[in-house]
């Protein structure tokens, strides 16, 4: 498919900047990116997912929920996205939602019928409807526990699709998110087989397999509604006696998206499959994988309001001390601009390889390094970090929180970013890092493989620290290096600072992916 450009953009050097002649990014490029309109035919697409920021966002899921859209808007497309009315929205955003409309909808298997409300709000091109129903979204948290869960997105997904037949939107494509949409796919071409809806194309990413929606055959047929035959071993039937929601919405989905090349090799097989792995190999010629990017408005270290010191490719090795410093005086760590400042920001649980880190802190610290740690999780690595802030008072700061003001610090005013991962589908903290000058150390899988090029010292090319296999020994090997080379060889260290800087992470690339994408299914 050729595509005409209305706008030329600037193009990007691959090489690393130069210290004398850095590439500046002017108000005049970045304006020209932002505005970068694709004239391929308009495509209207329904997204449909559980999180988005910054109306609710747990991870990675409500990033991309939010800034992908956008990014679509460039792409002539016409976006709502659809999402459940959770009680926990700040009320800021819920003020200004405008009602649509409701109507009562059938649900479970008895027939009994529950209320569906579509409140409206438009921000930035995009229309996002929420499904309200205080019943299943009262809830202080968007997920509780699979016993609320499972009922709640069985609601959600066939609310969703009612909705659309409501306001008689037909879009070209409906774009489902994770395992709490799957079944979206699923109630498409069975129960609404026959509305004008029907016509659409359907899509399913996949931002992490390892949630899939699964709970005894009876209650999700009972809550879903859905016909008998689709609880068939092909299809939502998982073993003997349990039916899966996200295997379900894989084999009823035109398409099957996952949010890295790597990762869609990768959950093809047994080690990484979570049990779906046959069942994805067998859709394979329908699966693919399409890198997220960050959203450029809100990750911008020259207009960012959050940062202690704003800066771009030309100032970051002084303002990076600034923000620095700043960060070591707020959270009381031992102000030393020579210190090298290790960041970690992450959910804390088993997936982000937090137990590789914990092994090995006390190798990791010593006169010359720091620690700081922001996330909410499992208990143990909660525990852990704040045992280890103790033990290394003024040099660990574990913040066990969740803090986007936080965030944005520690991306700006830390040297590195650890993100050791057993395994990541995609992962947005190493290019935000990377964005932001700060060098990631990673384990090379999924999205950290296809996205942060292994330093090199021999060329000196690169733009991070990597290990292959899940061992303490080789992440610790990794972050020594990363520290060898800031230590006695500060200008390699600050080239790859800038070439970070210097690389496209913006959704511009991958939005289009997803626009051929969509054009290839409908036309
Ligand atoms: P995942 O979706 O698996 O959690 P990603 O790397 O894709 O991982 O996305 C994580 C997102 O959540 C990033 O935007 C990151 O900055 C943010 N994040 C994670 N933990 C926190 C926290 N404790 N406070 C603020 N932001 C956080
Ligand atoms: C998931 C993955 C993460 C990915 C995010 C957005 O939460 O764990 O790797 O970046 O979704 O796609």
């Amino acid at each position: 498919m050729t595509q005409k450009k209305t706008k030329k953009t600037t193009g990007r050097k691959k090489a690393p900047a130069k210290k004398n002649t850095p590439k500046v990014p002017t108000e005049a490029t970045i304006v020209e990116e932002s505005t970068e309109v694709y004239t391929t035919p308009r495509r209207s697409i329904a997204f449909i997912g559980s999180e988005c920021y910054p109306f609710v966002k747990t991870g990675g899921l409500g990033d991309v929920m939010y800034a992908l859209p956008k990014a679509l808007v460039k792409q002539n497309c016409d976006v709502k996205v659809i999402l459940p009315r959770y009680k926990c929205i700040p009320w800021k955003y819920q003020e200004k939602m405008i009602y649509k409309g409701a109507f009562d909808m059938n649900l479970c298997a008895d027939g009994r019928s529950y209320y569906v409300g579509i409140m409206e709000y438009v921000w930035d091109g995009v229309v996002y409807d929420f499904i309200d129903n205080e019943e299943f979204f009262g809830g202080e948290k968007p997920y509780i526990n699979l016993i609320d869960d499972i009922p709640k997105f069985c609601y959600f997904a066939k609310a969703a699709l009612a909705a659309l037949n409501y306001m008689d939107w037909i879009p070209d494509i409906i774009h489902c998110h994770d395992w709490q949409a799957a079944l979206v796919p699923v109630y498409l071409r069975t129960l609404f087989e026959g509305t004008r809806l029907s016509s659409a194309k359907t899509i399913l990413t996949i931002h992490n397999l390892r949630f899939q929606g699964i709970y005894n055959i009876p209650t999700i047929q009972y809550w879903s509604g859905l016909p008998d035959y689709v609880f068939n071993k092909d299809a939502l039937k998982e073993g003997y006696e349990d039916a899966n929601m996200l295997k379900g919405g894989l084999t009823y989905s035109n398409v099957i998206t996952t949010v890295s090349n790597t990762y869609a090799g990768e959950i093809q097989t047994p080690y990484y499959g979570e049990k779906l792995d046959a069942h994805l190999r067998y859709h394979s010629n329908k699966l693919r994988g399409i890198v997220n990017g960050i959203d450029y408005d809100i990750w911008n270290t020259y207009t960012d309001s959050r940062l202690y010191a704003n800066y771009d490719i030309t100032n970051v090795l002084d303002k990076k001390k600034e923000n620095k410093r700043n960060l070591q005086e707020e959270l009381g760590l031992v102000q030393d601009d020579h210190k090298f400042v290790i960041g970690l920001i992450s959910r804390l649980t088993d997936q982000k390889g937090l137990d590789l880190v914990n092994a090995i802190i006390p190798e990791i610290m010593d006169e010359h390094t720091q620690i700081v740690v922001l996330g909410t999780g499992d208990a143990v690595y909660e525990d852990s970090f704040r045992y280890y802030e103790n033990a290394y008072k003024g040099n660990i700061c574990s913040n066990i929180m969740y803090d986007e003001t936080r965030a944005h610090k520690i991306y700006a005013g830390a040297d590195a970013l650890l993100v050791p991962s057993q395994f990541e589908p995609c992962g947005l903290t190493q290019l935000i890092a990377m964005h932001y000058g700060t060098v990631p150390i990673v384990r090379e899988t999924g999205g950290l493989k296809d996205t942060v090029e292994p330093y090199n010292m021999f060329s000196n090319t690169g733009n991070g620290f990597t290990f292959d296999n899940y061992d303490a020994g080789l992440l610790l090997d990794a972050i020594n290096r990363a520290k060898t080379l800031y230590f006695t060889n500060r200008w390699c260290w600050d080239e790859i600072v800038q070439r970070d800087m210097d690389k496209n992470f913006s959704w511009d690339n991958s939005a289009k992916q997803y626009k051929d994408l969509y054009l290839e299914l409908t036309w």
